[in-house]
């Protein structure tokens, strides 16, 4: 964003970039949306991007490139080895993540299957600010435990606590005197954690994490897949930051991890993954594991193409005038929906805009994936997409017996550079009309379970087919479209 004294006082906040491709999009029938719906067995992960009008499922992979980004696709060099696109792209993470060496992984849970071969065992305790769904499924395959040491805000939806993504200090000390230092491989924190609603850590918080680990030699991991809403968020909210570049805060984030890895198909604009440390005995160990998961070194299941659209992707992030407009656009749409009285969860933070399922229906029972119901229903409504995260989104204990998740969000993600006011204000009239009509939505069942990541594949039903009635108390009110 670039930011001027607005003439009326305060601040002006003027995104720093305009559009020059644009794509058409079509707003599907309310009739073919409730058909594909039901093709999809109620999972908005199985619907067709042809039966939906706005595509808010993720940021990841589906943001807008760069004329810069898509300038140096082309003129990436491809080799199998020793591409100098990939020793450009480690100059990069030099100049701007301050890491000397790097390993490319094709997405960023190829990243979290390396750092799991590589470090975890079988009794391992990880602790975490939060999971995120591939990272704990990596790290339990490999036979971890996770340990979630959030603060009490975060799981508060209503708080206003501005940093709830950070980690409590006295959790993670009492988890090292439980566990001991010799079974916690590493502490792991992730940046705008993604399913407690896109909240950041602070720097203080990232620092007293930092200082536990060393006092106990154990290495910090930071997961920066989203680092750049979490540097802009510090920037606007911790005290000592607001006069500081988002480049600095970055560097500063990076200075306190040990080891570093990312999805840049988030923050980075492209399709990839990396692992980057100042540790040369990790870098060793982690990279035999490289060419039996990911690919040679100088490229690791990427194509070179995209190596080279993320070494700009990179310098972009850091790129004041280019970032900040999803976090703009999530706070604007935050405000008109709690005008309204929907149930979001506050303060807005970065990826997406968050329901609070568990408000919205107070009626449906966890056990009947309220998230998952609001979603689909946000769809058949609306033609957008938005994902589960909550108790779908979680794996079952070892006996097969449900694991509750804390939160059930409905998640109306912001892929970068992507989607304009327009489409917000369509959004808050869609879902103010869905909370007035919530009680005819019920839960969902399951058809098709898969056994891990369920969330992905899994078939559910509308129980007593509520979904009927939303569908033509919709119609009757509000036409076909
Ligand atoms: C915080 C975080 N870590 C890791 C991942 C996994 O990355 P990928 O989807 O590129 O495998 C994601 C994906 O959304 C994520 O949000």
């Amino acid at each position: 964003m670039i930011v001027v004294k607005s003439s009326k006082g305060g601040e002006l906040r003027v995104d720093g970039y305009r559009v020059r491709v644009v794509e058409k999009l079509r707003l599907p029938s309310l009739d073919e949306r409730f058909k594909a719906i039901k093709e999809a067995g109620w999972n908005t992960f199985l619907l067709r991007n042809e039966h939906v009008f706005l595509d808010m499922l993720t940021d990841s992979g589906v943001n807008a490139m760069s004329d810069k980004q898509l300038a140096a696709m082309i003129a990436a060099q491809d080799s199998y080895a020793g591409s100098m696109t990939f020793y450009e792209f480690v100059k990069t993470v030099k100049e701007v993540l301050g890491f000397e060496y790097v390993l490319p992984t094709h997405q960023g849970r190829g990243a979290e299957h390396i750092l799991a071969k590589t470090f975890v065992k079988p009794g391992s305790v990880i602790p975490m600010n939060y999971h995120f769904t591939t990272t704990k499924v990596h790290f339990e395959l490999a036979g971890a435990q996770v340990l979630e040491l959030y603060i009490d805000e975060a799981l508060k939806t209503k708080s206003t606590h501005p940093f709830k993504g950070n980690m409590d200090p006295e959790k993670l000390r009492e988890a090292i005197r439980k566990y001991g230092k010799e079974n916690i491989p590493f502490v792991r924190m992730e940046a705008t954690t993604n399913l407690i609603g896109g909240q950041p850590f602070s720097m203080e918080n990232l620092k007293t994490i930092k200082q536990i680990c060393e006092e106990h030699n154990i290495p910090l991991v930071l997961d920066g897949s989203m680092i750049d809403w979490n540097a802009y968020l510090i920037n606007q909210r911790e005290e000592g930051y607001k006069n500081m570049s988002i480049a600095e805060i970055i560097k500063e984030m990076c200075s306190l991890a040990d080891i570093f890895y990312a999805s840049a198909r988030k923050a980075m604009c492209v399709r990839g993954g990396f692992i980057a440390t100042n540790n040369k005995k990790f870098i060793e160990k982690m990279k035999e594991w490289l060419p039996v998961y990911e690919g040679f070194f100088t490229y690791g299941g990427m194509s070179i193409k995209e190596l080279g659209a993320m070494a700009v992707g990179l310098r972009e992030m850091v790129n004041e005038s280019l970032i900040g407009t999803e976090v703009e656009q999530i706070k604007y749409f935050a405000e008109k929906l709690t005008k309204e009285g929907v149930p979001v969860v506050l303060p807005p933070g970065g990826l997406g805009l968050h329901l609070d399922a568990m408000e919205f229906l107070p009626h449906i029972p966890q056990n009947q994936y309220p998230a998952g119901a609001l979603a689909a229903a946000l769809y058949i409504v609306s033609g957008i997409r938005a994902m589960e995260r909550g108790t779908m989104s979680m794996e079952r204990d070892k006996e097969g017996r449900e694991i509750f998740s804390d939160l059930e969000l409905v998640r109306i993600a912001f892929p970068r550079r992507v989607y304009l006011r327009s489409h917000i204000d369509y959004a808050v009239d869609r879902i103010v009309w869905l909370y007035e009509h919530r009680n005819l939505i019920k839960g969902l069942k399951w058809v098709y379970e898969p056994p891990v990541l369920r969330f992905f594949l899994g078939r559910l039903k509308d129980i007593e087919n509520w979904g009927k009635e939303l569908y033509e108390t919709y119609k009757k009110e509000l036409g076909n479209y």
